[in-house]
């Protein structure tokens, strides 16, 4: 065999390790390594390129067309390789990145209104349909407005240690939400429509009574506001709210604030009048207080009990919820036991 017949030897053998090695790499790294190896700038098939020149020159142009087409066909098995491991990484990582679509999704819990704000709204929305206008007061009272104001004489029970909660003996946390009445009329001049929602606290503790509850508050006050007026905004009131065919009755009854003062009763809801353990064999619900304002409590923001008359009305929230819903112990509100607060 002549020069050129063993340099086209070489040039085969290298060919075929080249191959072989480029089938065998096991990743890019790899792959890159063997084609550094063989068409790198130090490659061994460069190299060859390199020392052509030192041959005899009849042989150089063949040998020289030979070893660059080799090149090239090297360079584009290098490239191949590598596109087709660069895909099989990608289907790799795309089955591990999957997404199971098949799996049912978790329901996100969506929060609502706790039951007691869902009624005080309600009562509200009654009386903002009649024109009242909400207001709001402080829940650490004044003595002055929770009792002074609203004509208790000094020594009323309802001041006695045994039921209110004092900071001092002249700030208490409000007994109820009359002092609304006081504080808007002091501010304002009539004609009032108002309707005040809020949380209330009394030193009680039972199934029926919470230390803390809400009541809702309503007054009026105008010229020539009569006891018709306050009879027909309650009878709206109790008929919206428990249905039209809920009988009710006016009972009168004592408030310092108010003169005459009425306890208003719907039929009972469990028994419909038949008497249950719920009305205590009664037949009747007692549902708010209300009266006609007393002209001392004008006299106490100035107004001329001369010259305008008014109503006013409160009511207890819980007391209202547990017989639109029917239940008898009122801790089941502030228990946060969502279980059951769900329900409503
Ligand atoms: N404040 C009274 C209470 O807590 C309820 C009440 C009765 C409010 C008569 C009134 C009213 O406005 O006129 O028991």
């Amino acid at each position: 065999m002549n020069e050129i017949g063993r340099t086209r030897e070489r040039l085969k053998r290298l060919e075929e390790e080249a191959r072989a090695e480029l089938c065998a790499a096991q990743g890019e790294t790899h792959l890159q390594a063997v084609r550094a190896k063989y068409i790198g700038r130090k490659g061994l098939l460069t190299n060859f390129l390199r020392e052509i020149r030192n041959l005899p020159a009849e042989e150089r142009p063949a040998l020289g067309q030979l070893a660059n087409q080799l090149k090239t066909a090297l360079e584009e098995a290098a490239e191949q390789a590598l596109t087709e491991e660069r895909e099989r990484q990608k289907a790799k990582q795309l089955l591990r990145e999957g997404v199971d679509i098949s799996l049912p999704g978790r329901k996100p819990s969506l929060g609502k209104a706790h039951l007691i704000t869902q009624v005080t709204q309600e009562i509200v929305a009654i009386f903002e349909r009649l024109g009242f206008e909400v207001s709001e007061g402080p829940e650490v009272e004044l003595d002055y407005y929770n009792f002074e104001a609203l004509n208790f004489p000094q020594d009323h029970p309802a001041r006695d240690m045994q039921d209110t909660f004092y900071f001092s003996p002249n700030v208490v946390l409000r007994t109820h939400t009359s002092p609304v009445q006081v504080r808007t009329m002091e501010k304002r001049k009539p004609p009032l429509r108002v309707i005040a929602p809020g949380r209330v606290y009394r030193h009680d503790s039972d199934p029926t009574h919470s230390p803390m509850f809400h009541q809702v508050e309503g007054f009026v006050v105008d010229h020539g506001v009569t006891f018709a007026d306050l009879k027909g905004t309650l009878t709206f009131f109790v008929h919206q709210l428990f249905g039209p065919g809920v009988k009710m009755r006016f009972r009168p009854s004592f408030f310092p604030f108010t003169e005459p003062s009425a306890e208003v009763d719907i039929q009972c809801v469990i028994c419909q009048g038949q008497g249950c353990p719920v009305c205590k064999k009664s037949g009747w619900l007692e549902i708010l207080g209300s009266g006609m304002i007393d002209p001392e409590v004008f006299r106490f923001v100035g107004y001329d009990a001369e010259e305008f008359t008014g109503f006013a009305f409160g009511l207890g929230v819980e007391r209202i919820a547990m017989l639109q819903v029917r239940l008898n112990d009122i801790r089941l509100f502030y228990e946060n036991n969502l279980q059951f607060l769900k329900q409503f």
